[in-house]
């Protein structure tokens, strides 16, 4: 699995992420079984939120770390805050909002931190852009993290390529990524200079929903017109259509990480495939005339 800085100055990561928002209903051993299965597949890199599961996600996943404390030296955590949900959880919440106050990023961290048996996170993110937001207490919240050693870097997730401009202005440390939607299905970022505006701060982006969140795969959300003619490209390439997807992605020169949404160890070592497979530019242009229905201008 190749690895790769997300930012010169930033964290090498595994090309291709885990991603535990889907691992609620899981049993610990479950669990146990997809972070073996990930690094053993060279994914190193897991992403996680403070809110996955109705904030029950990171838990589940340190358990699994405080049975086997090898495993944290093996791999790099990432986690977000900022978002605050309705939940039984969090009976103070009255409506689900923001909350990017340097006293809740720091409650949060120390709370993650605690929920993943770890003492360090390897990358923050501020999970959406809050119209409320002190960016003076944001930096001072990342400075204050940094020094004490809780994390060691920080980005942000669904910012517009301003707001990351913006907020970048106030932050002493580079924001290392930001993670956004981004498939074949779903490229706007590619096309509304949310992906130019990173590669101008020599950042890469990590992809979520990097298969459209599975819906080419369920009975209902099938398209003939788009799975046909992506069947048949997958079957030239001797590949799964979830590694073409993962391929295109893998193929835009701003370095994309994907982060896989599985709950099934086996896709997860499908997925790695997709590492392997060198998309032909014409081919990556047929597939987003696949999905948009039309050649570029
Ligand atoms: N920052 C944000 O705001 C944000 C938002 C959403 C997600 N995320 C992150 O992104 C990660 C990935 O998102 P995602 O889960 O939507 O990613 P995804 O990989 O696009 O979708 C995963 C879904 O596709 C299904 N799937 C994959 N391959 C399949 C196949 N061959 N056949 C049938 N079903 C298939 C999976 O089902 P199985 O489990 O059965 O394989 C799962 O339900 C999340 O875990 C989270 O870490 C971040």
């Amino acid at each position: 699995m190749e690895r790769k800085r997300i930012h010169p100055d930033g964290p090498e990561f595994s090309r291709l992420i885990t991603g535990v928002w889907r691992w609620k209903e899981l049993s610990t051993s479950a669990i146990e079984r997809l972070i073996h299965q990930s690094v053993d597949a060279g994914i190193t890199t897991f992403d996680h939120a403070d809110i996955y599961g109705d904030y029950s996600c990171e838990e589940q996943f340190g358990a699994v770390l405080k049975g086997d404390p090898s495993v944290r030296k093996k791999i790099q955590l990432v986690t977000k805050c900022g978002i605050k949900l309705l939940s039984g959880k969090r009976p103070q919440h009255r409506v689900k909002h923001y909350d990017t106050s340097r006293e809740h990023i720091v409650a949060s961290v120390e709370q993650s931190l605690k929920n993943l048996n770890t003492d360090y996170l390897d990358l923050l993110l501020l999970h959406r852009p809050d119209p409320l937001m002190h960016t003076e207490e944001v930096a001072e919240a990342f400075g204050l993290l940094k020094q004490n050693g809780k994390v060691l870097h920080f980005g942000v997730s669904n910012f517009t390529s301003t707001q990351f401009d913006m907020l970048q202005s106030y932050v002493h440390d580079p924001l290392v990524t930001n993670q956004v939607e981004l498939s074949l299905f779903q490229h706007q970022a590619l096309f509304d200079g949310t992906v130019d505006t990173l590669m101008k701060h020599r950042v890469s982006s990590m992809a979520w929903s990097p298969l459209g969140g599975g819906k080419f795969f369920s009975s209902s959300g099938g398209d003939d017109a788009v799975n046909i003619p992506l069947e048949k490209m997958a079957s030239q390439y001797k590949c799964s259509v979830s590694q073409l997807l993962l391929a295109w992605l893998l193929r835009h020169p701003s370095g994309i990480f994907p982060i896989l949404g599985t709950t099934n160890p086996d896709r997860i070592a499908e997925g790695a495939g997709a590492i392997n497979i060198e998309l032909d530019r014409q081919d990556w242009f047929e597939m987003l005339k696949v999905v948009t229905g039309h050649d570029v201008a």
